[in-house]
């Protein structure tokens, strides 16, 4: 079996982070969002994967992953471009796929317990694709599926005003190449984009055999800032805690945290976890670090309370404030302002950033 992750998209709700990179390469408990798909991919045994790129940054994607040989897989770049919907994107892995089956797995997708478990239903059974549901709150944001009588699959209906069911396709889906035969005959949505619902609708139509199963733990779409702080505290609630760096006498680690190597956890601090603090970070005298935080590397905490953020690399954070439940991308900077007069807040800003004060 072979993997195909889909790495394009504009990710417009995560802007202004998505104007210097990809969502999918956002950090999570200080790991790309992509990356958990990798590895999950890998654990599966499947280690030939196609990564779809995107128009935005995909040199990014490219020079974090290489040929996939230190992430122990074999990786094929396919451009995408422009994004025209997922079946599109999985179209062009047409060539790349070639008489195998195959698993999409949209790059900004986390699945707690990962797809061992399908791979081996699909690879037992002789299913022409198969999909994953899970229960959830608001149908109306995503693909739905239809069920009859007899608990069979009927129908799929994406992003339904009207939902038939509360079960929500999960955006990993297992398929032969008989897929490429439907996509070829797709017409954009209302939306304007190839769905991936609308391919599969269309194999049930022709009565091709469509499996199903559910996700058990927690699956997460991390479509929106409040989409990565939840899939951030997911994580951090499973991460094993460690020290590899230097955590100074009188400073005080509560719970699970795990310190990366070369960063100092200064005298009179306080980290309380779950959080992970990556390399080379400093968490300087009377900083509060608070639960469901994720440091990046290179970051100093020279005042300040945090909780429940994720700090990127590269950041600097000065000011007596408790700041909490935060993005804070790359190279950012919060200050203190050094004027007593006249008062009030300074601001730089990226297009379509959003604070709250
Ligand atoms: P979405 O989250 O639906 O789309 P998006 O990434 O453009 O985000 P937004 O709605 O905020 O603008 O995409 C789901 C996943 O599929 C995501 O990982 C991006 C990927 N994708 C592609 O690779 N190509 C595409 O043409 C589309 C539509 C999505």
């Amino acid at each position: 079996m072979k993997g195909v992750i889909l790495h394009g998209g504009y990710g417009t709700r995560l802007r202004p982070l998505t104007h210097t990179g990809p969502k999918q390469l956002i950090p999570v408990a200080n790991k790309p969002i992509s990356q958990y798909v990798l590895e999950d991919l890998r654990e599966a045994g499947v280690e030939e994967i196609a990564i779809i790129l995107g128009d935005l940054y995909p040199e990014k994607v490219k020079e974090y992953y290489g040929n996939g040989s230190d992430f122990g897989v074999k990786i094929t770049y396919i451009p995408q471009g422009e994004p025209k919907g997922i079946a599109q994107a999985v179209g062009l892995a047409k060539d790349f796929v070639g008489d195998d089956s195959f698993v999409v797995y949209l790059g900004d997708n986390i699945l707690k317990g990962g797809i061992n478990r399908f791979v081996e239903k699909f690879n037992n059974n002789s299913y022409d694709s198969m999909i994953l549901l899970t229960e959830v709150k608001e149908p109306q944001r995503f693909g739905v599926a239809e069920f009859d009588e007899n608990g069979k699959l009927k129908r799929l209906v994406e992003k339904p005003k009207v939902p038939p069911s509360n079960y929500a396709l999960v955006g990993i889906y297992f398929f032969t190449p008989v897929i490429f035969e439907m996509i070829a005959k797709l017409k954009p949505s209302w939306r304007g984009e190839y769905e991936i619902t609308d391919a599969i609708q269309m194999l049930l139509e022709k009565k091709f055999e469509v499996g199903y199963d559910f996700v058990t733990g927690w699956w997460k779409d991390t479509g929106t800032p409040e989409d990565i702080l939840e899939a951030n505290r997911l994580v951090l609630d499973e991460i094993k805690p460690e020290v590899k760096g230097t955590v100074k006498e009188d400073s005080c680690i509560q719970g699970r945290v795990f310190v990366d190597e070369g960063s100092v956890v200064e005298k009179g601090a306080l980290v309380r976890g779950p959080c992970v603090i990556g390399k080379n970070s400093v968490i300087e005298s009377g900083v509060y670090i608070g639960p469901y935080t994720s440091i990046g590397n290179n970051v100093t905490i020279k005042k300040g309370e945090i909780e429940g953020c994720v700090i990127m690399d590269d950041c600097l954070i000065d000011v007596n404030e408790r700041i909490v439940d935060s993005l804070i991308g790359p190279h950012s900077q919060i200050l203190t302002n050094s004027h007593t007069k006249p008062k009030g807040r300074r601001f730089v800003l990226g297009e379509r950033s959003r604070v709250e004060l």
